[in-house]
């Protein structure tokens, strides 16, 4: 069921049905598992039990202008994996002959299609179903592999198998991106490089009322301030993230 708390309460254990076998294999840890003392599955209930909610929050998380301009304008295949709603996805498509998005959560494969349909992108972007440790795309097909706040070192969201999949499905000479990254060292051990742009960011939620709203569910510890400023864009240092102004690269040999 359904309630209007913060994110680590708003599920609970009777929302696991919503899972397919293939993600409660990935997802969820021991038998016990409960969303609400394992964020990440509270997450991944999001995705699929709200998926309106979460793209309105995805909305007002714009990436660093700067990201997008690094990344390449002239790209054949380029394949993203985790594509969400569509947040990066929308920006890929200028930017290459093709995309393939990849996204396990039905729901947010839904969102995304029709974006693209209503941006007239339906016939440059294939939207397909898939998870990282298992990528359905043939082995260095791709120039660019990219996943944006996807990729983590748990083997559920990627892990050592997903970024080797990354890796394996990257063209020699083409380039694995992972944007708005969380574990630095980890990619660092992996021989990647990072990139961070500077300048003060803020999230741009629709209205001050929305900039509220969003906050309460998910960075309830920034409410007050939130609502003391009265303003629809909220500065990343009140959210308490790190702004969505960086990534991690690495080349693939040619
Ligand atoms: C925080 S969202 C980011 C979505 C999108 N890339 C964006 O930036 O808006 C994380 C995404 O990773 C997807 N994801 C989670 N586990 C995954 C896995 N094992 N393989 C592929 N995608 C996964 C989720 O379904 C979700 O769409």
């Amino acid at each position: 069921m359904i309630t209007s708390e913060d994110l680590p309460r708003r599920y609970t254990t009777a929302d696991l049905g919503v899972l397919t076998c293939d993600e409660r294999r990935r997802f969820v840890r021991g038998g016990d598992a409960d969303p609400r003392a394992d964020i990440t599955l509270a997450w991944e209930l999001l995705y699929r039990l709200e998926p309106q909610l979460y793209d309105r929050l995805v909305s007002a998380e714009l990436l660093h202008p700067r990201v997008l301009g690094w990344l390449p304008r002239d790209a054949g295949l380029i394949v993203e994996v985790g594509a969400g709603a569509g947040r990066l996805t929308l920006e890929l498509v200028s930017r290459g002959r093709e995309v393939i998005a990849i996204e396990p959560a039905r729901p947010l494969r839904q969102i995304l299609t029709r974006k693209l349909a209503e941006a007239d992108h339906g016939d440059r972007a294939r939207v397909i179903p898939g998870f990282f440790d298992d990528l359905p795309v043939a082995s260095g097909c791709a120039d660019l592999v990219v996943a944006c706040s996807a990729l983590t070192p748990a083997a559920g969201h990627g892990g050592e198998a997903g970024l080797a999949e990354m890796e394996r499905v990257c063209t020699p000479g083409g380039c694995v991106a992972i944007i708005w990254p969380n574990h630095l060292g980890w990619l660092a051990a992996h021989g990647y490089e990072y990139v961070c742009f500077p300048g003060p960011m803020s999230a741009e939620f629709a209205s001050h009322a929305e900039a509220v709203e969003l906050a309460r569910i998910f960075y309830p510890r920034a409410v007050a301030e939130v609502r003391r400023r009265g303003q629809r864009r909220v500065p990343y240092d009140v959210l308490g993230i790190n702004p969505p102004r960086d990534l991690a690269f690495k080349q693939v040999p040619a």
